[in-house]
């Protein structure tokens, strides 16, 4: 578009309100100049990389036989559930709670009629074993933790409602609960590098040292 002298020698008047448009868009272009980019120095940067460093526990495995004999009878347990100030009692397990088929609880998956493996007989390999029903529930259990670090995993932090909330309430009143404990000491004695799920080196969470008829150890 030309724009052509006005008898007067004046360029035409802009349209009203053209110089708060401008205004604004100046304004605009500063704010944009001053959010910085990934580095600081262009705004139209992409943002910074997300840190995301390496997990700490070199790929390392929580204990099936812990699992089964200590943190699964809780997942099974008829416990005092606090929604909201409304008290009821349910099991973690159940339908509409994490119960495989009919539950809502998000990723966390369970089988509460899983039948217990006997990690004794010669039968029980991990091959065998891993297709378990018991299996099942462990392997979602594990990936509710991060394994080491029962402050970061969401299988204790649901269930204490602490930083995070639950559909489920509040089912462990503070950490100093017995299940909260069981659980953190899961979480926090994983299977010694290079070993899996059915490492030797479980009978150490038992008293005695034993997986099948040792007393569940517990911080
Ligand atoms: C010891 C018992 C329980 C544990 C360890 C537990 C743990 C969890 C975990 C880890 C999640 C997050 C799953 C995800 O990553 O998507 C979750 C979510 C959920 N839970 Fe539970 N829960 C328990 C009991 C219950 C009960 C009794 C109910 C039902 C009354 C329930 C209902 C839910 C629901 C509806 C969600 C999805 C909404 C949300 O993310 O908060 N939970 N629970």
């Amino acid at each position: 578009m030309t724009l052509a002298r006005s008898s007067f020698g004046a360029f035409p008047r802009r349209p009203a309100g053209s110089a708060a448009a401008s205004r604004l868009l100046v304004a605009g272009a500063f704010a944009l100049a001053s959010c910085g980019g990934g580095d600081g120095t262009n705004p139209l940067d992409n943002a910074a990389t997300v840190a995301n460093p390496a997990g700490t526990t070199n790929g390392q495995k929580l204990s099936f036989a812990y699992f089964q004999r200590c943190v699964m009878p809780i997942l099974r347990a008829q416990l005092p559930i606090n929604i909201n100030g409304a008290m009821s009692v349910n099991s973690c397990a159940s339908g509409g709670c994490h119960d495989n088929t009919t539950g809502t609880g998000g990723a966390l998956r369970l089988v509460g009629s899983a039948a217990d493996v006997n990690l004794a007989t010669a039968a029980a390999s991990a091959a065998v074993v891993r297709q378990t029903d018991m299996y099942r529930n462990f392997y979602s259990s594990q990936g509710e933790t991060l394994i080491g670090a029962p402050l970061a995993s969401r299988l204790l932090n649901k269930p204490l409602v602490r930083t995070v909330l639950h559909g489920g309430g509040l089912v462990f009143a503070d950490e100093n609960d017995a299940n909260a404990k069981i659980i953190r000491y899961w979480i926090t004695r994983p299977m010694p590098a290079g070993q899996d799920e059915f490492s030797a080196a479980a009978a150490n969470l038992f008293t005695p040292a034993d997986v099948t008829t040792g007393v569940c150890n517990t911080d």
